[in-house]
């Protein structure tokens, strides 16, 4: 008889860990519901030991929403090191975690270098890992309109961008715990690719938003400067399949 596939998803109460762990239990697996709130801290490794115990795989969706780059690196790089490490000693076989489409290319954003860290010590460890770089959600539409307006307009860099839904990036996560881990990157990526302000614009239009928006080549992403291909994937990448009018409509 075979036994139940365990799978931990440290933040399991957010955004995309809360989808992870309902599509790992519609599909029959054992699903742990990880995260500081309820005793499992991959920062200071309260709970992890016990957590891990049995399991095949672990997603590491958790996150810090902070601007601080050394609180950032901090949080990432030690909560990888503790995950891992535990994970070792647990007999866990695969290790995912979600990081973002060119991480190494934007470092002088904050939050891109504590991806970066989070990165680098998964790649350190010794455990067997699949790092997952995302494009940027549907679901974080909102945060960019709310950083790029000023005085009513909303100007954004003059990019290329590809988002994703959370529901898409959720279930590519669980396809790739439940495979061979690669020891290596795979980018993910929504089904259109088109300049950063067309989004913006259809964003806005679908909630009767009539700010005026305009692409700016001067602006970074929060920090970096960027050129056209910043955001979205060079090479191969796992397609989602819902497309910002999708999502809008849902
Ligand atoms: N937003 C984007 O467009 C985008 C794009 C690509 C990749 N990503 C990545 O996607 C990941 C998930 O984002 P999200 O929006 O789903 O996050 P979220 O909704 O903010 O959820 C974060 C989760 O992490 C948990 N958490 C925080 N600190 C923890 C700790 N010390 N130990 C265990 N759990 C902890 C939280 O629960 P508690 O508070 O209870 O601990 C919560 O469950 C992030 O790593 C982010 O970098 C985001």
């Amino acid at each position: 008889m075979s036994k139940l596939k365990k799978v931990v998803v440290i933040g399991g109460t957010g955004l995309i860990g809360s989808k992870a762990v309902k599509l790992l239990q519609e599909a029959g697996y054992e699903a742990i519901v990880a995260s500081s709130r309820n005793g499992i801290n991959a920062y200071t490794g309260e709970g992890l030991a016990e957590a891990l115990k049995g399991a095949d795989a672990v997603i590491d969706v958790s996150n810090l929403m902070s601007f601080d780059r050394q609180a950032l690196i901090d949080f990432f790089g030690t909560s990888s090191r503790n995950l891992t490490s535990a994970e070792k000693l647990a007999g866990v076989r695969h290790h995912v975690v979600l990081s973002i489409v060119n991480a190494d290319g934007l470092g002088a954003n904050p939050y891109m270098t504590g991806k970066l860290a989070q990165e680098e010590a998964v790649a350190a460890s010794g455990q067997s890992y699949t790092i997952v770089r995302a494009t940027q959600f549907h679901e974080f539409m909102e945060t960019l309109v709310g950083a790029y307006a000023v005085e009513g307009t909303v100007n954004v860099p003059d990019i290329d961008f590809q988002p994703i839904a959370a529901d898409d990036v959720a279930a590519a996560l669980v396809d790739v715990a439940l495979a061979e881990p690669k020891n290596g990157t795979v980018d993910l990526a929504g089904p259109e690719r088109a300049p950063f302000v067309s989004f913006i614009q259809t964003y806005l239009n679908a909630k009767g938003d009539a700010s005026p928006v305009k692409a700016d080549a001067t602006l970074e992403y929060f920090g970096a400067p960027v050129v056209t291909d910043s955001l979205v994937p060079g090479g191969d990448y796992i397609k989602g399949r819902i497309t910002i009018a999708e999502w809008l409509r849902e």
